[in-house]
């Protein structure tokens, strides 16, 4: 099997040299990649820099090379477009079907999946008009990456940037391997808790846990690529934020009860991947809690916290909304996930083993993903990001069984 070919679409915004590093990385990484800058981009980053780091030629007319047809077989031949940034200009035109130079005939003649990148102003991106033609592509399977939130050219600060890089390679690599041009979470909302929670005895002390959040943002990385709108509520996580999710970071579990809820409240699935505190100090402290000579250090009080899973599978904010919980477990790891299952009501409940080097904080997981319709799915050992695939598998089918 030769090199997967991609065709990486830049239009013309500042954000083009970004570009750049997304090239490096898909050619670095085993991508046939072939550049097709809008003319317009080319007053940001030079047709030369495209030919040099991808290897091929890098053109914009469909007056170059006639004979190749470079029209029709660019895109004919590609197993993924990708154009970052995508201007809301690139999104009207793609949008409306227009075809006025190589990048938008090549929109029109492919057949694999397509990801867009968009990048511009606050103001453009929350116009009706680029809204409107979001959902178009949207509804026709394209996934659109919602912008990040940061500083935009100028001065001006909010949503609009184009995510990092990384990011969007990480969302290309997992859009081509599904290799699927009709994402199936597309339209739905889900709702990702990730993390641990963090319960604080003073300004300088906490009681945690040692949730890294990876398996919480794969999840994310993982819905983003199949087509989900993705709000991520992370509680303490240090990870790079994925693109195209909207992120809300959170400490408590007490902040995590209100975020979540208040994103589920329109959410087709809720999954609560976070490690949440069951107890938090009865009392906390304002000053650092100083030990005193010759005395014994007082007792912690604690008190619990809500169950906030338990309560979301209870009180679904939305008929068919499916909800999925985990359960960490030490010792009879099988026989508490089913107990678990029943006692907090949720849809699927994905059980793993975890220990000091087992789950937390590293790259892979295996776990039994049990249903409340009495199903079993054992998931071998493997990457955070295949155990998440493997959950919205199990989730998507599901969110059109309850509402049926
Ligand atoms: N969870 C929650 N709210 C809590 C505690 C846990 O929503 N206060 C969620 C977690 O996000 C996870 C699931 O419940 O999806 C199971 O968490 P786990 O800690 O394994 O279960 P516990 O309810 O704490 O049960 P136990 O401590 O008895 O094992």
């Amino acid at each position: 099997m030769g090199k997967p070919k991609v065709v990486l679409g830049v239009s013309g915004g500042i954000a083009a040299y970004k570009a750049c590093e997304l090239l490096r990385r898909l050619t670095e990484s085993g991508h046939d990649v072939r550049v097709v800058p809008t003319a317009a981009s080319l007053n940001f980053v030079g047709e030369a820099t495209w030919a040099a780091l991808s290897g091929n030629p890098a053109s914009t007319e469909v007056w170059e090379s006639v004979h190749e047809v470079p029209h029709v077989r660019i895109g004919q031949g590609a197993d993924l477009v990708v154009v970052a940034p995508a201007t809301a200009d690139m999104l009207a035109k793609a949008a409306h079907g227009l075809a006025d130079d190589l990048l938008t005939n090549t929109l029109l003649t492919a057949r694999c999946p397509v990801v867009f990148a968009p990048a511009m102003h606050t103001e453009m991106w929350e116009h009706p008009a680029t809204q409107e033609n979001v959902a178009t592509l949207r509804g026709r399977g394209a996934v659109v990456i919602e912008p990040a939130v940061g500083r935009l050219t100028g001065k001006d600060t909010g949503k609009g940037r184009l995510p990092d890089p990384e990011e969007i390679f990480e969302v290309c690599v997992r859009v081509l391997a599904r290799g699927v041009a009709e994402p199936d979470l597309a339209g739905r909302h889900v709702v990702i808790s990730a993390g641990g929670t963090r319960e604080p005895l003073d300004p300088v002390r906490f009681l945690g846990n040692r949730s890294s959040g990876k398996q919480g943002y794969a999840l994310a990385r993982t819905a983003v690529a199949r087509g989900a709108r993705v709000t991520l509520v992370s509680a303490n996580a240090a990870l790079a934020d994925p693109a195209g999710v909207d992120l809300v970071r959170v400490g408590t579990a007490l902040q995590l009860r209100e975020a979540v809820l208040k994103a589920a409240a329109d959410a087709d699935a809720v999954v609560m991947a976070a490690a949440v505190a069951d107890f938090r100090p009865a009392e906390y402290a304002g000053g650092k809690i100083k030990k005193k000579d010759g005395q014994e250090p007082a007792p912690v009080a604690l008190v619990r916290n809500p169950d906030i899973l338990a309560e979301i599978s209870a009180d679904r904010a939305r008929e068919g909304q499916v909800v999925v919980g985990f359960a960490a477990e030490t010792d009879d790891v099988l026989a508490n996930g089913r107990s678990k299952l029943l006692r907090k009501g949720c849809d699927l409940l994905v059980v793993n083993e975890v220990g000091e080097a087992k789950t937390f904080g590293s790259e892979e997981n295996e776990a039994v993903i049990l249903s409340s319709d009495g199903s079993e799915l054992a998931v071998p050992y493997g990457p955070k990001e295949s155990l998440a695939d493997v959950i919205w598998d199990q989730v998507a089918p599901r969110i059109g069984a309850r509402r049926a």
